[in-house]
């Protein structure tokens, strides 16, 4: 961000008087968790000064258990041995599932609203437990057991629900890949988790368009040796999606054999519960792990407190289960609570910019959280769509995955939310599970723009990164990190807990650190400002430059590869790659550089997947290099950001001259 930019925030943040919650947001409805900044405050000091009599109290509240736990919290960032509720013992199916489908059998759980409106369903709990029991006694079947590692490569189906429930039914853990990804990732992460079980669907549907799922998995699984079987839910019917022979069975199929009830296998609070991929600044992705008690409840709290989800309302996440988005807000939170979960297969743009008012007017969803690069292109293109719908049925609107500007908050507000719903910019990540610093419902007032104050529990400290010194007091900026562990929390990386010390705990000891940099204004609300490492944010999806970088040296015509994340008006951010390639004459050829740009987008595409497609790629015949080598990344964005003369000292640099060269591809570029 640019110093003037910079400035602008600062001045915005001073000027802003916080908003408390609209008074239409009570009168809709009245029975709130929270009334009022004072039930924060008083509840926050609680759950930092005593963690253990505090979230005792609420994972007895909000969790159903086997055997109760015998102590609330153990270990310290020191050690890396954080562990909650130790000795207790549950299952998180049976927290989402059985006990609401005991109270209220017809109470809808999954609102599925599919890519083509006609093919729209409701699964009540009643059949959504019967479903899920059929799952989990097939894949028991299969001898999965207790510790195991399911792979789950589906859109964003009820299906993925149930395949994600029936796998911690029976004590084996989800690893669910996003069904953007290409065979190349999907070949990686299977293979890291061991699974001999992937779960997938023959295609799907999106904005109208079919996605080819199996096909895909197919390519993947030539390189996982492992795997033993595959179980396949027939979608769309096409009879040339090919099957393996004695490896790929019909989900329906299969099923039919189980007459539907399967009993859930109580476990540990600290077994875990699934592994999720996400990018780091460095390396492969990292299987991050959660672990069962604390991570439910942390689900339960923040979609209760920060969203004020109550039994009946109804919750509208448009997000996808291959992200944590999708986990924590469109499966556990709302279904742990025992309120329906809105799941949308399609896009916001199909078959118009309407379909998500639609959706909200059809099922009177109470409550929206999206993210805001969707916010983004609806002002742009969709605002035509917005009046013809009846949206008076929201109470809460969230926004997730990436900063939101205070003028696409304030557009959220007024144009959707008619000024009378709480908005929450909620501010975490998948290593955090749930919200970390996000405005309570009905209790924080907020600004636009900043994701306010801390969520229970969440010693959140703003650190020199110069100094490693916390910095006290407001009107501070620097790194966030956290001072305590909080109940979900991740615990490790899947069998490789020194990267798990050495991305999180290591960097500023006696802390978890998050990756972001964000300032405490006068008030003491937080700004979060976005990545201080290699991870870049294009349309909320996490990217690590250096995943991309290897890519493009998988070609045999590049011979060094610098990626970087710019500011981009829809998607937040861009990937711009700059390649330098072994036979420097080719860069005299126009053609052949148009080819080539083109040769290495698909690449990028077919490896990790088309959302990682960079937006341009620049061909130089060097790139900028300190004296030992290091390609100075640092330059490279600020040329590509349009601020070549606030570059700076290139005392440093070995090649200055190379600047020139780039700055006038980067021109012929964008
Ligand atoms: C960014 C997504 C600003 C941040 C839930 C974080 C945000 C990364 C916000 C995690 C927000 C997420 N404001 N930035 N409200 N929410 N981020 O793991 O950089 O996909 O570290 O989890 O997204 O991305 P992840």
């Amino acid at each position: 961000m640019d110093e003037e930019k910079l400035e602008q925030l600062v001045h915005e943040a001073d000027r802003v008087v916080p908003r408390p919650t609209p008074k239409e947001f009570f009168r809709k409805q009245p029975h709130k968790s929270l009334e009022n900044i004072s039930d924060y405050e008083r509840l926050y000091k609680e759950s930092i000064e005593n963690p253990d009599g505090f979230f005792g109290k609420m994972a007895h509240k909000f969790l159903s258990w086997d055997r109760d736990f015998d102590k609330v919290s153990w270990g310290s960032f020191e050690q890396g041995d954080v562990a909650w509720f130790l000795g207790g013992k549950l299952n998180a199916c049976y927290n989402c599932v059985d006990r609401h489908a005991f109270a209220h059998p017809d109470k809808p759980a999954i609102i599925f609203e599919a890519d083509d409106e006609k093919e729209s369903r409701i699964l009540t709990f009643k059949d959504l437990l019967q479903q899920v029991c059929q799952v989990a006694e097939l894949l028991a079947s299969w001898g999965i057991k207790k510790g195991d590692i399911v792979a789950i490569y589906l859109p964003m189906t009820p299906e993925a629900l149930i395949a994600m429930l029936a796998c911690v039914r029976i004590g084996a853990l989800h690893s669910c890949i996003f069904a953007g990804f290409s065979a190349g990732s999907i070949k990686e992460r299977v293979f890291d988790a061991h699974s001999k079980v992937v779960i997938t669907c023959d295609e799907g549907k999106r904005g109208g368009k079919i996605t080819h799922a199996k096909q895909i998995l197919n390519e993947a699984l030539k390189e996982c040796p492992e795997v033993e079987k595959v179980l396949v839910y027939k979608r769309t019917g096409n009879p040339k999606v090919e099957m393996v022979e004695g490896r790929d069975f019909w989900w329906q199929k299969e099923c039919e054999q189980f007459r539907g009830y399967f009993p859930p296998v109580p476990v540990d609070s600290e077994d875990p519960l699934f592994i999720l991929y996400t990018s780091g600044s460095t390396g492969t992705p990292k299987g991050v792990v959660h672990c069962t008690a604390g991570y439910l409840l942390g689900a339960a709290m923040t979609t209760r407190y920060v969203f004020d989800l109550q039994p009946e309302d109804t919750l509208f996440t448009a997000g996808d289960v291959g992200w944590i988005t999708g986990h924590t807000y469109s499966l556990y939170g709302p279904l742990v609570l025992g309120v329906p979960t809105i799941v949308f297969e399609g896009t916001p743009a199909y078959p118009d910019m309407g379909r998500f008012w639609k959706i909200v007017e059809k099922y009177k969803a109470t409550h929206f959280y999206v993210a805001p690069t969707a916010l983004r292109m609806l002002k742009k293109s969709g605002e035509a769509e917005i009046d013809k719908y009846d949206l008076s049925s929201l109470r809460t609107l969230g926004s997730v995955g990436e900063p939101i500007a205070s003028e696409i908050w304030k557009w959220y507000d007024e144009k959707i939310g008619h000024g009378c719903c709480h908005i929450a910019d909620t501010y975490w990540q998948t290593e955090s599970g749930s919200h970390l610093i996000a405005p309570l419902a009905g209790a924080v007032p907020t600004k636009p723009g900043a994701a306010t104050l801390p969520f229970f529990g969440i010693d959140a400290v703003i650190i020199d990164p110069q100094t490693g010194k916390v910095l006290e007091g407001n009107d501070v900026e620097g790194v966030l990190a956290v001072r305590s562990p909080w109940p979900s929390m991740a615990r490790t990386v899947y069998q490789c807990h020194q990267r798990f010390l050495n991305a999180y705990l290591r960097p500023y000891p006696g802390f978890y650190f998050t990756g972001d940099g964000a300032g405490r204004d006068h008030d003491g609300y937080y700004w979060i400002k976005g990545r201080v490492d290699d991870v870049v944010n294009v349309s909320g999806h996490r990217l690590s430059t250096g995943e991309i970088e290897a890519v493009l040296l998988e070609s045999k015509k590049v011979s060094e590869s610098a990626v970087v994340g710019i500011g981009d008006d829809l998607t937040g951010q861009a990937v711009i790659a700059a390649v330098q390639l072994k036979d420097s004459h080719l860069v005299h050829d126009a053609e052949t550089m148009i080819a080539l740009r083109k040769e290495l987008r698909l690449l990028v595409r077919k490896v990790i997947g088309p959302f990682a497609a960079p937006k341009s790629i620049i061909i130089v015949d060097d790139l900028p290099k300190t004296r030992s080598g290091k390609i100075i990344r640092r330059i490279l964005r600020k040329v590509c950001s349009g601020e070549a003369k606030s570059i700076g000292d290139t005392s440093t640099m070995a090649n200055p001259h190379v600047i020139v060269n780039l700055v006038s591809e980067v021109e012929q570029q964008f």
